[in-house]
């Protein structure tokens, strides 16, 4: 055949004489980041990685994935790591295959447009500790938000792999907006850029087997860097979209080990290398090497992360994705946020309301920031709107999006809503149309100022600027500022071996029931005694009903350095002192007034307003950030604040009072 990227089959004795492929297939590893990201809510720890760390060195991968996207947020938010310290120890075992991570062009590893001088420095400090390949996309495929980040790479010597992100609005390729024209030209834009490989990234498992094919031939006959298909399995159709993209000559393909594959990650690896074998574009990968490497994940790091895995459903494959075309990880966020809002009867109007504002907001791909973006705004609007007034609580990033932060949108945005979420925005009322990091003011020494002492090196500091909140946070850990809590600390294979007994005594019928009587809320005499009988240990908590009334809040504001924990987690405080309560601010209990309480469960970013300021009606009094979107919590009255129950870093449940205004 004249076309040497065409599949071509040999007959032979495979297990005896396998030759070398004339053009093997690249294959890129995502099971350190985007596997565990999928499957489990990106809680991989790095003492489960070491594990099989050296043998995946040994497969040949063009690159292992081990970091950006959610790792970097999650892992010091939840698992008390350090990312940067990932990225070093795990190139200590993994020593000859690339590392590669996921940028998110000038929003870097976070969720908004950071500024020039964080995100070079984001780019140099990543390269610095061990960083191959940077694979940078931008939510908008508005390749404007690369201008720093790209010469950054190529000043470090690094590869940059440009990204387009693969959306559509009908149930395949085409339309007016998202056709093959459009992925043609974004693919010369990239390469204009300097682009070292192309990928076309397809989040949400939306690429059809057939449109793989014709997009992958249309970029290798018009660009000349390899291309890279990433496309999740999560609708099902991404095993056959690799074969397609091959048959099309596509360079490099995107798996996982099998126990890492699937559902809304990735397909397993192992299939394809034995596809593949005797044909031009065999990987050459050993099949028994790679089995190996499994057997280990099976045994002894899978059940850590099994109670992690959604398995309320029997099919692996998401039909929603094929219904709504939303990736499958904004699905679960939408029904997380809908059920802890006690609203999961709402998700059909949900879906009904998802287009709307995706098309309001200017037809958007929907990839991590903007899939959030549309997704809670979405929830939003089903949940506080009326007859009356649509739009009524934009977020925070809703609100930037429609002034241009961003970047430039597919389509126009609806100029109403735009104009709505516009009104009092504290940059300005008119949009802007220029590259959006040109409008930040430089972060970098305002954060070093900042984090002060607590930062020992510009990782630290890097953190810091990107995730101020928990990154403060995770630093008071990382130092001993702060007591570790129990909720981010791993668990060991002796634990999952104690909690796999008890279920199976319980399946044995050996576990008492439990009385489903619903237990009172505990008070704050509360008093807690363990209790030994025999070898079983208990943990009583004894309280006095009908006992003396106490002070239920103490106003945490006022309160010198108080140790900040995630509320669900944190032991009671023990009732103040009264000689401690001067004349602070009375809890909310005890004031008159209007109480603001929090619409949604969420964490508070920081306070607008103290104790003692004057507000009026619908002015913001407090951020509060629900499922990573900032919301601005609008005054319910007028007069003076009385009482501020939270501060900055802690967790409330819906209807938790936050301020009371009299
Ligand atoms: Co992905």
């Amino acid at each position: 055949m004249s076309e040497h990227h065409q599949v071509e089959m040999t007959t032979m004795n495979y297990d005896k004489d396998r030759p070398k492929a004339a053009n093997p297939v690249k294959i890129e590893d995502l099971t350190l980041r985007d596997g565990h990201q999928s499957l489990f809510a990106t809680r991989g720890r790095t003492e489960d990685m070491i594990p099989v760390a050296e043998l995946m060195d040994e497969v040949g991968f063009w690159a292992v994935e081990t970091w950006g996207g959610a790792t970097f947020d999650t892992m010091h938010r939840f698992l008390n790591e350090d990312p940067w310290e990932r990225i070093r120890t795990l190139k200590r075992y993994i020593k000859k295959t690339p590392f590669s991570m996921l940028l998110r062009g000038q929003n870097l590893v976070g969720y908004r447009n950071y500024a020039d001088d964080v995100a070079k420095v984001f780019v140099e400090r990543a390269a610095a500790n061990g960083m191959d390949v940077f694979r940078t996309f931008d939510a908008l495929n508005d390749y404007r938000n690369f201008e720093t980040v790209v010469p950054a790479i190529k000043a470090c010597g690094k590869h940059f792999q440009g990204c387009i992100c693969y959306t559509m609005t009908e149930p395949r390729l085409g339309g007016e907006v998202y056709n093959l024209d459009y992925y043609v030209k974004k693919g010369k834009d990239l390469e204009a850029m300097g682009a070292d490989s192309i990928c076309i990234k397809d989040m949400a498992g939306l690429i059809a087997p057939y449109d793989a094919y014709a997009i992958v031939k249309a970029l290798k006959a018009s660009v000349k860097p390899p291309i890279h298909l990433h496309s999740h399995f999560t609708s099902g159709m991404s095993a056959m979209s690799h074969l397609k993209a091959i048959e099309a000559g596509v360079d490099i393909i995107d798996t996982c080990m099998s126990p890492y594959a699937y559902r809304t990650s990735h397909p397993a690896i192992e299939p394809l290398v034995m596809t593949l074998i005797g044909t031009n574009r065999d990987t050459g990968f050993d099949i028994k090497l790679m089995a190996k490497i499994n057997e280990i994940l099976e045994r002894d790091v899978m059940p850590k992360y099994r109670h992690l895995l959604d398995d309320t459903k029997m099919s692996i494959i998401d039909i929603n994705v094929l219904l709504h075309q939303t990736p499958g990880g904004m699905l679960s966020n939408l029904v997380n946020q809908l059920r802890e809002m006690d609203a999961l009867d709402k998700i059909d109007q949900v879906y009904a309301e998802l287009p709307r504002v995706r098309k309001d907001l200017g037809q958007i791909p929907l990839v991590t920031p903007t899939s959030q973006i549309v997704g809670i705004q979405t929830v939003n609007n089903v949940l506080f709107d009326d007859e009356n007034e649509r739009y009524k609580m934009i977020t925070g990033q809703v609100k930037d999006l429609c002034y241009g932060l961003y970047g430039k949108t597919a389509v126009p945005i609806n100029a109403e809503v735009q104009k709505k979420a516009l009104k009092g925005y504290p940059r300005g009322e008119e949009p802007i149309s220029c590259r959006p990091a040109q409008v930040l003011e430089p972060e970098l020494d305002k954060a070093k100022k900042e984090v002060g002492a607590l930062a020992k090196d510009i990782d630290d500091v890097i953190l810091y600027a990107l995730y101020p909140v928990t990154g403060k946070k995770f630093l008071s850990w990382k130092y001993d500022k702060e007591p570790v809590p129990a909720d981010v600390k791993p668990i060991t294979m002796e634990q999952v071996k104690a909690k796999q007994e008890l279920v199976k005594k319980a399946l044995a019928g050996k576990l008492v029931e439990k009385k489903e009587k619903q237990a009172p809320a505990k008070g704050e005499n509360l008093r807690t005694f363990n209790v030994f009988v025999d070898d079983d240990y208990f943990e009583v908590g004894v309280e006095e009903v009908g006992g003396k009334p106490v002070v239920s809040y103490v106003q945490q504001q006022a309160a010198p350095a108080p140790t900040s924990k995630p509320a669900a987690a944190a032991p009671k405080p023990a009732p103040p002192k009264p000689a401690v309560c001067k004349p602070a601010a009375p809890a909310a209990a005890d004031v008159d007034g209007t109480a603001l309480r929090a619409p949604m469960p969420g964490m508070i970013v920081k306070y607008e307003k103290n104790v003692g300021d004057a507000v009026t009606v619908g002015e913001t009094v407090l951020v509060l950030e629900a499922m990573k979107m900032e919301n601005a919590l609008p005054s319910p009255a007028s007069g003076t604040i009385k009482a501020i129950n939270f501060k900055s870093g802690d967790a409330v449940a819906k209807n938790d009072v936050l301020c009371v205004i009299g």
